[in-house]
C-alpha cells in the first residue's frame, strides 16, 4: 500500500501552531522579502509566502526592485535591514537577475537575520555539522515530513538527485547527520536510472518535468519529490506520479507535498530568528 506524504497537511498544522503563539505576542515577528526583477514564479513563491506570514500575523513587508537596479543598491537596502532592530528575518529571492552577484548580495545579510541559510556563514556551520541559527527551509521541510511520518532515515541508502546550494547540497548533509548513506547525484552523473533503482529513498531535485519514471524506483521506496515546474500543461514534479505512485510506500504529490513544507518552515525560521534575537537583547 501507498501512503502519500501529505505536506499540505502537516504544513497547516505547524502554520496554525505559529499563528497561537503569535497571538500572544506584544512584538510581532517581522519577515522582509527582497525581489529583484519580475521572474513571474518568483512574483507567485513571494505572494505567497507574504500571505502565509500575514495570516499568522506576522508583520511582512516585500521589497520590490527593477531588474536594472545597481548591486549597489540592493546592498544599501540589505544594510539598512540588517541595521534595523524592528527586522528579524531577511530573504532574498532567488533567482536574482544575471547581471547581480548572488555571492556578493546573500553574504551581507547578517547571519543572525539570515532566513533561508544563504550566508557562509550559516551555511559553514551546517556542513560542519555544528546548529546554524537556521535550517534551509526545504531540507528542513522535507526532513520534517519524513519525521512527521516516523520514516526512519538511520543506515538508508538515499540518492539526492540535483546538487543546489539551495536543496540538494544541504539536504545531503543533514542526511549524512542522520546517519543516512547519501548519494548526490547530478545532470552528468552516467547510469543514473541504475543507480536511483536501488535506492531505499530518492529524492529529486533536478527541475525537469516528469523526468523520474518507474524505472528509477525499486519496489518499495520512498519518493519525495522536490521539483516544482512551470509547464504549459500546468504545474508539473520531476516525478511522474501517476506511473510511479504504485510502487512506493511512500510519495510525495506536487502540489501538496514539499511545496508547502517550504514556506511552512520559513514561517517557523522567522520565528526562530525572533527568539533568538529576543533573548540576545533581554
Ligand atoms: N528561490 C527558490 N527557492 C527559494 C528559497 O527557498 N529561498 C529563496 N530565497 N529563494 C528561492
Amino acid at each position: 500500500m501507498t501512503i502519500i506524504l501529505d505536506g499540505k497537511l502537516c504544513a497547516n498544522k505547524i502554520i496554525e501552531n505559529l499563528r497561537t503563539q503569535t497571538v500572544k505576542l506584544d512584538k510581532k515577528p517581522n519577515l522582509v522579502v527582497i525581489q529583484v526583477g519580475n521572474n513571474p514564479a518568483s512574483k507567485i513563491y513571494v505572494k505567497n509566502k507574504q500571505k502565509k506570514a500575514e495570516y499568522i500575523g506576522y508583520n511582512s513587508y516585500i521589497i520590490e526592485l527593477p531588474s536594472s537596479v545597481s548591486e549597489d543598491n540592493i546592498l544599501e537596502q540589505i544594510y539598512m535591514l540588517n541595521d534595523n532592530p524592528e527586522v528579524n528575518a531577511i530573504l532574498v529571492q532567488l533567482p536574482l537577475p544575471e547581471n547581480i552577484n548572488q555571492q556578493k548580495i546573500t553574504e551581507a545579510i547578517d547571519p543572525i537575520k539570515d532566513v533561508d541559510c544563504f550566508t557562509s556563514y550559516n551555511f559553514g556551520w551546517l556542513a560542519l555539522g555544528y546548529n546554524p541559527y537556521v535550517l534551509p527551509c526545504t531540507p528542513k521541510g522535507i526532513l520534517r515530513l519524513l519525521d512527521e511520518y516516523s520514516i526512519v532515515l538511520e543506515g538508508k541508502n538515499i540518492i539526492v538527485i540535483g546538487r543546489s546550494n539551495i536543496v540538494g547540497k544541504p539536504l545531503s548533509l543533514l542526511l549524512q547527520q542522520r546517519n543516512a548513506t547519501v548519494t548526490m547525484a547530478h545532470s552528468r552523473t552516467e547510469n543514473l536510472k541504475d543507480i536511483s533503482s536501488l535506492m531505499d529513498i530518492v529524492i529529486s531535485a533536478i527541475g525537469m518535468p516528469h523526468f523520474i519514471t518507474s524505472q528509477y524506483i525499486k519496489d518499495g521506496a520512498i519518493v519525495i519529490d522536490v521539483g516544482i515546474n512551470r509547464t504549459e500543461e500546468g504545474l508539473k514534479g520531476d516525478v511522474k506520479f501517476d506511473e510511479v505512485k504504485d510502487k512506493t510506500s511512500y510519495i510525495t504529490p506536487v502540489p501538496g507535498g514539499v511545496g508547502p513544507m517550504t514556506i511552512a518552515m520559513l514561517m517557523e525560521n522567522t520565528m526562530q530568528l525572533y527568539n533568538i534575537q529576543k533573548n540576545l537583547i533581554l
